[in-house]
């Protein structure tokens, strides 16, 4: 009997020695330990035996069993090693130490893709708007269905001045002042509020590759008369396809964010692999790029709007992560540097 522990723990070393994708390790892990797995298998088998081998053969398939969940999770973390070493050398290449050429001035990669950005808003009709970095606790959650002590705040947790103002955790906190100040034009003269506003944003985080306490957003909003999903998606789709200069499909995936009903959160089909799969979007063929939905009806409400005539969508892209992606910046932290030799490496492309 014991032969067949060592001849399974073989043939699992075996196997997982093969196994090149986490399914694979998964398969192997029903197969072995599963309730009809092989070496659950062995000790279904122990009925013929004496109490004596059923003791010892008992023991072996116990420290069989411990070792080939260690083996499995082993292995899976292995492969996991990899899918993020893959991920990394597969990004296009940015080299912090190229020597900039620093004789003449270059613009921030987050400045280009900011100004490509809002080159195709401004195409489309879109007004470019700035807004204050200051703002009220009212104009960053309240105003956006997002009351004191709502759990959607623990996400946002930000930087606050003594008089009560804070840093604002994201660019939707201009959303009432924009409604405010588009609602007449809109009610009275019919003309649609479309606007974006790009804006540096705050948040009491800790930093690291993929974090930083200070980066940029760009909102957008339209509303009018039947405004629906289809035109969020129209206008998402031509931005983005300009933006990277190619055919850009996209997809929506429910999300939950109490400024819109209903919220999504937009993928496009990746960069890298053009949707067939690879390491960087976890071989789903899509990379999650921005947060949307329809603009809810108290969020419209207080600002000035009524919900029962007009709908809108709202949008909040991350300037930061576009920038990221587009150039093939792995490292957030390097955008704050002000390190010209790995700032000034970036061109407009136009
Ligand atoms: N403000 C949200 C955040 O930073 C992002 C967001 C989600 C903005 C949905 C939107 C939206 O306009 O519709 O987490």
């Amino acid at each position: 009997m014991s032969e067949k522990v060592t001849a399974l723990r073989d043939e699992l070393i075996l196997k997982l020695n093969e196994a090149t994708d986490a399914a694979s390790v998964d398969a192997l892990r029903v197969e072995y330990l599963g309730k009809n797995g092989s070496i659950t298998g062995l000790l279904k088998g122990m009925k013929d035996l004496s109490i004596e081998e059923k003791k010892d053969f008992g023991q072996k398939v116990n420290v069989l069993k411990e070792e080939a969940g260690k083996l499995i999770a082993d292995k899976i973390e292995e492969i996991k090693k990899l899918e993020v070493e893959a991920e990394i050398n597969s990004m296009p290449e940015f080299d912090i130490s190229t020597p900039a050429n620093l004789s003449r001035g270059s613009y921030h990669p987050i400045t280009l893709v900011q100004r490509q950005c809002e080159k195709v808003f401004k195409s489309m009709g879109f007004n470019v708007e700035d807004y204050s970095e200051v703002v009220t606790d009212y104009e960053c959650f309240e105003a956006l269905n997002i009351p004191k002590h709502h759990p959607a705040r623990d996400m946002q947790d930000t930087y606050y001045l003594e008089n009560g103002q804070l840093l604002k955790s994201h660019t939707s906190a201009a959303q009432n002042a924009i409604y405010k100040k588009y609602k007449d034009a809109l009610i009275n003269e019919g003309k649609p509020i479309k606007a974006i506003f790009p804006g540096r944003c705050f948040r009491n985080e800790a930093t690291d590759a993929c974090h930083e306490n200070t980066f940029f957003q760009m909102e957008g909003v339209m509303v009018d008369k039947n405004i629906s999903i289809s035109n969020l998606i129209f206008f998402m789709k031509t931005m983005l396809s300009e933006v990277f200069q190619k055919d850009i499909k996209v997809r929506l995936r429910p999300g939950f964010f109490p400024f819109v009903e209903p919220g999504f959160e937009l993928d496009i089909s990746c960069l890298i692999c053009g949707g067939d799969g690879c390491p960087s979007c976890k071989h789903s063929g899509w990379l999650e790029l921005c947060p949307c939905g329809m603009i809810h009806p108290e969020v419209l409400k207080a600002g000035g709007i009524d919900p029962e005539e007009y709908t809108g969508f709202a949008f909040g892209l991350g300037l930061t992560r576009l920038a990221m992606m587009k150039y093939g910046v792995k490292d957030i932290r390097d955008l704050n540097s002000g390190s010209l030799k790995a700032l000034g490496q970036f061109t407009d492309d136009e």
